[in-house]
């Protein structure tokens, strides 16, 4: 791998020690990404262990193919976590031990200018973690209602001038580059955020437009639970605080013991379908220090019940 195909894994210690990987049969990686966190949970699991990893972006697949190659305990499956159950199924992998979701983006995405993830490099419009399908970040750009812009900047990328950059990105069309839209950003916004690039948060606005984040969180998170076995573990870690708090409502509701319709305990109710393990974590100091990107992670670690 060059540097620019390197993923250093985050909270790696927490997920090996939250998941058990010894204790496992059946586990699956859902955001292989390089496999940094596969690679750690394939020494920690048994010889005759299966582990299934996901990915929907082509340049992750063909390296997990490669450790396919290398290590037959592992299964690959290219396309969204969304499907989780179904890929499980096909791998005849159900019910399952073990289940990572590290949500986001990889380094290599990033860093990889033609990708157009980055502010930082000039290059086409793109931002699809799936190269081989979908709308663009340009066909959007291009083709979307202000409000529709406004919304999603304001809703996924807490951007306080969400209105004032839509309708300057309307007039500007059509848009090509990251280095147009940086542009296009900078001079809707009257008042530079001191402690952020100005684009930072447009630009997390449109990668989650254009992979269909939210939606693919939800389902992933559902389709995740209902392949565990019952002690089996989920983890995930967000980078942002609008997929942590759908994490964290997520499992709330999958640890809600049975309720009245006025919210009231039921006498005699099931126990609740899981359990949370343990608070939030975030990375220490030591590894912010040496992975600046895991300043923002957080991982939440669920355990099915029934
Ligand atoms: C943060 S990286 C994972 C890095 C990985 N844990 C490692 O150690 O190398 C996230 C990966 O998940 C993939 N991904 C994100 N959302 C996805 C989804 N809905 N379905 C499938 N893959 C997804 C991305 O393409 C990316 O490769």
């Amino acid at each position: 791998m060059s540097s620019s195909d390197e993923h250093t894994p985050v909270l790696l210690n927490e997920v090996l020690s939250g998941l058990k990987p010894e204790t496992c049969g059946r586990a699956i990686d859902a955001t292989f990404g390089r496999g940094g966190h596969s690679r750690a949970l394939l020494a920690a699991l048994p010889a005759s262990a299966r582990l299934l990893v996901i990915d929907r972006d082509p340049a992750a697949v063909a390296v997990a193919q490669k450790l396919a190659e290398s290590d037959s305990r592992v299964v690959v499956a290219a396309g969204e976590f969304s499907r989780l159950r179904e890929f499980a199924a096909d791998a005849d992998l159900l019910p399952v031990d073990a289940i990572l979701m590290d949500t986001g983006v990889s380094s290599p995405q990033i860093d990889e200018p033609e990708r157009g993830f980055s502010f930082r490099f000039d290059a086409p419009l793109d931002m699809r973690m799936d190269t081989t399908q979908g709308m663009t970040a340009a066909q959007w750009l291009n083709t979307a209602e202000a409000g529709e812009m406004a919304k999603a900047f304001r809703e996924l990328g807490d951007e306080r001038f969400s209105g004032r950059i839509a309708a300057a990105i309307v007039a500007a069309r059509p848009l090509q580059t990251t280095g147009q839209l940086v542009d296009v950003i900078n001079a809707a916004q009257p008042k530079p955020d001191p402690h952020k690039h100005s684009a930072t948060r447009v630009f997390q606005a449109c990668r989650m437009v254009v992979n269909n984040e939210v939606s693919e969180l939800a389902q992933g998170l559902q389709a995740a639970y209902d392949s565990l076995a019952p002690g089996g573990r989920l983890a995930v870690i967000s980078f942002h605080s609008g997929d942590d708090r759908q994490v964290k409502r997520a499992f709330r509701a999958l640890c809600r013991a049975a309720e009245s319709p006025r919210r009231l305990p039921v006498r005699n109710a099931p126990p609740a379908p899981a359990k949370l393990i343990g608070r939030a974590v975030k990375a220490g100091d030591a590894e912010t220090r040496a992975n600046p990107r895991a300043r923002s992670a957080v991982l939440r670690i669920l355990e099915r019940v029934a």
